[in-house]
């Protein structure tokens, strides 16, 4: 039988996740593309991720999605049309894409997410958007049409999105532009003015997912080769895991604040409802080993880790694609909301 082509796409700063129904198989790719003379697409994702920071004069390698956003619509939709193909060589006629998206988009927002499908490529798509916290709702069990007051807490590579659900719907929603990238950039920034060090995002991002540890920094030490700063020569330099988790600590505590003071503005009663059931966590920086009790001390609220991580939007995309009466979170541009 020939079933008819449906994705579930959830456009990350970092990674872009795809559900196809047909292969039934989730996929994540970096969100990059890499273009020749500006205009000549030579990869993307994973593949454009390898040429980062390697990559000739004549090649440019973009992120075409920042803080969670469509930053370039021409870009995201060659980005798009090949990594489609990649997780399922038969994209096929009419192809139905439900995609995960931010919470309160201007009228200009929603239709990007349709600009990067009306490609003749796509073959009339039909496209529905579906708000991210439902999304990591449905991925985490969270009964809505039951639920008092429950808080999900996903941090990104670029945003914490924080998000109250009550009543069957978004009761508050707000986003920081904090998350791992910025973890990246406070690695980079401390050894630079501590160390005299000059390292990539990519070193960085390496030192951060090896070293880090908020319950107890781990004995553990990387080396790592760099800039001096002063002689402009190459240096080497043993990076602990002490000082990381230090450095990685520092900033999830800033951000720990932020979420305190969210949860404070809440309505009494939800906030009670939220409190009992503790806050759930997602995302890929909730990977960070003791990320969950580091956050839990500063809110003064449990925390519940999601095992799904990075993919808990894209399964609850995948939720709504199997089950049809979850079909009712799903919008197009013409409904009002
Ligand atoms: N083991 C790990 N330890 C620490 N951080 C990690 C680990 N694995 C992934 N990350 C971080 O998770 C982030 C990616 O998470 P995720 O895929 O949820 O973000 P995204 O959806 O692309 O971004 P956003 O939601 O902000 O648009 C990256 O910043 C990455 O460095
Ligand atoms: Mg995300």
């Amino acid at each position: 039988m020939l079933i008819k082509n449906v994705f579930g796409v959830d456009l990350g700063t970092s990674a872009v996740k795809i559900y196809s129904l047909r292969k039934n198989r989730l996929m994540a790719e970096k969100d990059m593309i890499a273009l020749r003379n500006g205009t000549q697409v030579i990869a993307v994702g994973n593949d454009a991720f390898e040429m980062f920071e390697k990559n000739p004069p004549n090649v440019v390698i973009d992120r075409p999605i920042v803080n969670g956003k469509i930053a370039d619509v021409d870009e995201v939709e060659m980005m798009l049309r090949l990594l489609l193909k990649r997780t399922d060589k038969h994209v096929g006629r009419k192809p139905i894409i439900y995609f995960s998206v931010p919470v309160n988009m201007s009228e200009i927002e929603k239709r990007a997410y349709y600009a990067i499908c009306y490609n003749s490529s796509f073959q009339s798509p039909k496209i529905f958007l579906v708000d991210r916290p439902i999304c990591d709702a449905l991925a985490l069990g969270i009964p809505l049409s039951r639920t008092r007051g429950s808080m999900i807490l996903s941090i990104g590579a670029q945003s914490t999105k924080m998000s109250v659900l009550s009543n069957e719907q978004i009761m508050i929603s707000n986003s920081i532009p904090v998350g791992g990238q910025q973890l990246n950039e406070a690695i980079c920034e401390d050894l630079r003015r501590t160390q005299n060090l000059l390292i990539g995002t990519r070193t960085a991002r390496r030192l951060k997912a090896v070293l880090t540890n908020l319950d107890r920094p781990r004995d553990e030490a990387r080396k790592v080769f760099g800039i001096d700063t002063l002689s402009g020569l190459p240096k080497e330099a043993v990076i602990s895991s002490a000082l990381i988790s230090r450095i990685v600590e520092r900033e999830v505590v800033k951000e720990a604040e932020t979420v305190r003071s969210f949860l404070e503005r809440i309505p009494p009663q939800v906030g009670r409802s939220v409190r009992e059931e503790g806050i759930f966590l997602t995302g890929g920086t909730a990977r960070i080993p003791g990320i969950d009790r580091c956050l839990s001390k500063i809110i003064g609220c449990k925390i519940n880790l999601s095992g799904n991580y990075e993919l808990c939007t894209v399964k609850g995309l995948e939720e709504i694609i199997k089950h049809k009466e979850l079909r009712k979170w799903a919008y197009t541009i013409k409904d009002k909301k």
